[in-house]
């Protein structure tokens, strides 16, 4: 199993949605590659936030080492699932990836723990570090039950 994670600027939400599912991963001893971009390509090249870093470093992961860079239509063929953090990144894949967007492999992170609701995990990038602990735990929630429900 293949998993990409996208959101805006593959500084925030997304780099730490690699870094939890991966030690989730690590832990049920699971033979799954993750990783993650974004769309808007402004970041690249970077370290993930420092709040994104602290938060992660607080709950015991290390997302120092990962690298920003920007979402590519080739990532469907090199993934088997793709997961948008937020309705507006569906909408800048579609932009990058024009008849070659395959809607099949995308889907919402919440939607994994709220089906159909198409909910958003909201941007942290311009409010205080709390909105960085809430992002960790709607997405550590969902990385639960991802693990638990693909096969
Ligand atoms: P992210 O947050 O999509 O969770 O990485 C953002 C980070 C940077 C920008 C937008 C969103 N930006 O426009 O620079």
């Amino acid at each position: 199993m293949t998993i990409l994670m996208v959101c805006l600027g593959n500084i925030c939400r997304s780099p730490l949605a690699e870094g939890i599912l991966l030690q989730k991963i690590k832990v049920a001893g699971l033979d799954w590659k993750v990783d993650s971009a974004g769309t808007n390509g402004f970041h690249v090249n970077e370290a993930p936030h420092y709040l994104s870093q602290r938060v992660a470093k607080k709950k015991g992961i290390d997302i120092s080492h990962q690298i920003c860079r920007r979402f590519v239509t080739a990532d469907f063929d090199r993934f088997d699932k793709i997961y948008a953090m937020a309705g507006d990144v569906v909408d800048e894949m579609k932009q990058i990836s024009g008849n070659k967007f395959n809607n099949a492999k995308v889907d919402l992170l919440l939607n994994v723990v709220h089906p159909g609701e198409n909910r958003d995990i909201p941007d942290p990038w311009y409010g205080p570090e709390a909105g960085y602990y809430e992002v960790f735990d709607l997405i550590d929630e969902a990385c639960e039950v991802l693990i638990k429900t693909i096969p």
